[in-house]
């Protein structure tokens, strides 16, 4: 039980259609959206003044969501000497001490619901439904790792002593953490990244996406507020280049965490090799060649509900989301057809209104690359169906979802970050040179399977690397604690966040033999 945390529970969310519970979430989220949001470099808990930039609204470029003043070289080296003064207290600290600070997190957090949605929804572009998501994913988190740290690191691990000597085995903070977060889950994987690291005994330095201070600001700020030392936990917006390449290449960072492109974390990877000094490790989660297979067995309203879920939810700008569909050649025509038809239905616009399905994408360079994309799979495969963006959307990173038709995986030589769904037909003999097809892209992330045939299921579920996989369901949306999250090989370094294993890598082991 203490293991997987089992006494502990999921955060709670909201019926998005009792009007009771909606009112006065409705009522928040129009207040937030209307205040004005800051971010800046929060160094020893205060924050530093500078030149700010405007956050806009990625659904509506005219709305401007907040400013953030981006971090620059002084607040770079100030952070990091802090830090590297504040470890050895912070880790003596009683871990039971620091998991209350988590605690105390997860009941602002879930007090600061409203103002927390709107800056997902706002900064972000996440629906309603997602926005409601990404706060219970990060109330989750904190409560997760503070049982976690409890379990861990409170009490030392007493070893069978044959020698007559006492032996036992204590876990320890590493030293200062980089933590490197992504703008599709600005709250969640954030607050995942930064509270491990922290519960674990290390200080953090955290840096979060370009696209996303905003949010990460009000998390910072909860973290401190719940009794998180300033200098214990430091804040550094700014772009890659600037900021993250110097911290990581700091002889002072003792471990980093980072979830974003498989590209980028090559060249961290590459970075931390090239440093003298401590050999530092890397946790990386990055991205996925998605796929599910369907066999003729399956049902195929529940295959297109967890298709739509599972490709188009988020506007594809999921880790975890569905890329590539395998459909059994049999069934293809039928499936494709009622898939068509669902998209049909889908609503494309403003993420704040309740009727949204999808949201805008993330940026211009994102919605650039989507159209470079299509260009290419307009002359290497069919479309199956675009859903057509309303002529009076407001001026904003719309991507129309779409769906095509392939002969071969070898066509997708990279991850497709967006609302677009690949299909290709298997027959009824190929069903291993599917499941090679998605071993030879050398992803590991999510993996769907829709069958009612358990050889089946259990045939895919052995051969495919994959670290999550869904059958007979949608395959994104890892609950922490329940479905530990995260891939390997291209996908990332594990161990999955949470999981009962992801503290330890924060860690160091330190034995301590007595004779008696
Ligand atoms: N954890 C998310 C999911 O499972 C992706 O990052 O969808």
């Amino acid at each position: 039980q203490a293991l997987f945390g089992a006494e502990r529970k999921n955060s709670k969310g909201i019926d998005l259609t009792d009007l009771a519970e909606l009112g006065p979430l409705d009522r928040g989220l129009d207040q937030a959206l209307k205040e004005a949001h800051q971010a800046a470099p929060l160094v020893g808990g205060r924050a530093r003044s500078g030149t700010a930039r405007a956050v806009l609204n990625p659904a509506d470029l005219r709305r401007r969501v907040g400013e953030v003043v981006e971090a620059g070289r002084p607040e770079l080296e100030d952070v990091l000497a802090r830090a590297a003064r504040a470890h050895g207290e912070w880790d003596r600290t009683p871990a039971e001490t620091r998991a209350q600070c988590l605690e105390r997190a997860a009941d602002l957090m879930e007090a600061e619901q409203p103002r927390l949605m709107a800056l997902a929804i706002a900064e972000a572009g996440k629906t309603v439904p997602d926005a409601l998501a990404e706060v219970r994913e990060a109330v989750d988190f904190c409560r997760y790792y503070a049982a976690r740290a409890r379990a861990d690191f409170a009490q030392p691990l007493r070893l069978p002593g044959p020698t007559g000597e006492r032996n036992e085995l204590r876990l320890a903070g590493r030293g200062v953490f980089a933590c490197i977060s992504p703008w599709n889950f600005p709250l969640a994987i954030f607050t995942g990244q930064v509270t491990a690291a922290l519960v674990a005994g290390n200080t953090v330095i955290a840096k979060p996406a370009e696209q996303t201070p905003l949010i990460a600001a009000a998390a910072v700020r909860i973290l401190h507020q719940a009794g998180v030392p300033g200098d214990v936990l430091h804040l550094l917006p700014g772009d890659g280049e600037t900021v993250g390449a110097p911290l990581i290449a700091d002889p002072r960072i003792a471990g980093v965490a980072f979830t974003g492109s498989t590209e980028v974390a090559r060249g961290i990877n590459r970075a931390l090799a090239a440093k003298d000094g401590p050999i530092v490790p890397l946790i990386a989660e990055t991205g996925g060649q998605n796929a599910m297979i369907v066999d003729s067995s399956a049902l195929p309203e529940q295959v297109v509900r967890d298709v739509l879920i599972s490709g188009l939810q988020s506007a594809g700008q999921r880790c975890s989301a569905l890329r590539v569909l395998f459909v059994q050649q049999d069934i293809a025509p039928k499936l494709e057809t009622m898939l068509a038809g669902a998209m049909e239905e889908l609503e494309v616009g403003d993420p704040s209104l309740l009727e949204t399905d999808i949201g805008p994408v993330i940026d211009e360079g994102a919605k650039k690359t989507l159209e470079a994309h299509a260009e290419r799979m307009n002359r290497e495969s069919r479309l199956l169906y675009e859903i057509k963006l309303d002529k009076n959307l407001p001026p904003g990173h719309y991507y129309a979802p779409r769906a095509y038709v392939l002969d071969s995986l070898s066509r997708l030589t990279r991850e497709v970050f967006g609302p677009v769904l690949h299909v290709i037909r298997w027959r009824a003999d190929q069903l291993d040179q599917v499941i090679d097809a998605i071993n030879a892209t050398g992803y590991g992330l999510t993996l769907g399977v829709h069958s009612r045939i358990d050889s089946t299921q259990r045939r895919v579920w052995e051969r495919v690397k994959a670290g999550n996989t869904y059958v007979n369901r949608n395959m994104i949306g890892a609950v922490v604690g329940v479905q530990p999250f995260g891939g390997e090989g291209l996908s990332g370094t594990g161990p999955k966040a949470g999981g009962p294993h992801y503290l330890h890598r924060f860690a160091v082991e330190r034995t301590l033999t007595i004779d008696t």
